[in-house]
């Protein structure tokens, strides 16, 4: 059995400034558009631009189109203007543990409020250390924060990493964490070390994208002993396309 999840990030909602919502419809007709639907979606952080109210009512309407269960963390522009009381009131908590058959979904908050920088802190640390430690590799466990876990390419001068990077990057490779999803810099990447995977998402819907790269999202297919993750562009054009092989963890579900 095959999961599918949309990896997307950045949407940067807003009823003025880099929000493109043109490019966001177009991200709709393109999930509608995929071969199989995915299990699950998962928001990565920046959902809004500034954190106002006006903003957080525009997102919950535009992302119900989304039709899919859907999985939000915040990141530094959720949590500006004290939107990070918004963000809770419109959609829940942004910290929770998820179950989807055998994945296993850490979501967790990186920003801080009216801050570009984010951290995980030793309170997360020491909570994730101890759940991974209960859980050990039964699940195919899933990180989820905004802020960059390690540097990457075409992201500009470095100061996207989490402050505390080193301490939760040798948490997440002491515990076989499988897969650590992120977003941020509005670029795409991934790479594997050791048996962990890093995704980065593109941003879906602003206009502040990066060179050529433009406008995207993942998607990642799980299966039983691989996983792919595929960058589509959201107006068409060849996205990076990577398959891991991974130690076959779970059984058919
Ligand atoms: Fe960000």
């Amino acid at each position: 059995m095959v999961l599918r999840i949309i990896h997307f990030s950045d949407t940067h909602i807003s009823d003025f400034g880099q929000f493109n919502e043109k490019m966001f419809y177009k991200f709709l007709e393109r999930i509608d558009k995929l071969e199989h639907k995915p299990d699950i979606g998962i928001h990565s952080g920046d959902v809004v631009d500034n954190g106002t109210l006006s903003e957080y009512e525009l997102a919950k309407d535009l992302l119900s189109h989304l039709n899919l269960k859907v999985l939000l963390t915040t990141g530094n522009h959720d949590e500006r203007n004290y939107g990070g009381s918004l963000f809770h009131e419109f959609f829940g908590d942004s910290e929770y543990e998820h179950e989807l058959g055998k994945l296993k979904f850490f979501v967790l908050n990186s920003p801080m409020p009216d801050r570009d920088e984010g951290r995980l802190g030793r309170r997360r640390q020491f909570y994730l250390q101890r759940r991974l430690s209960e859980i050990g590799d039964s699940y195919f466990k899933i990180l989820v924060f905004h802020h960059h876990l390690i540097p990457v390419p075409y992201s500009g001068r470095e100061m996207n990493v989490l402050e505390d990077a080193g301490d939760v990057l040798n948490l997440v490779l002491k515990n076989n964490v499988n897969l650590v999803l992120m977003g941020h810099r509005h670029i795409h990447y991934s790479l594997k070390i050791n048996n962990t995977i890093l995704a980065y998402a593109g941003t879906v819907s602003s206009r502040r994208t990066r060179g050529r790269f433009g406008n995207s999202f993942n998607l990642i297919e799980i299966e039983e002993d691989r996983v792919h993750i595929e960058e589509i562009k959201i107006e068409g054009g060849i996205g990076m396309k990577y398959s891991y092989k991974i130690k076959p963890i779970y059984q058919e579900y």
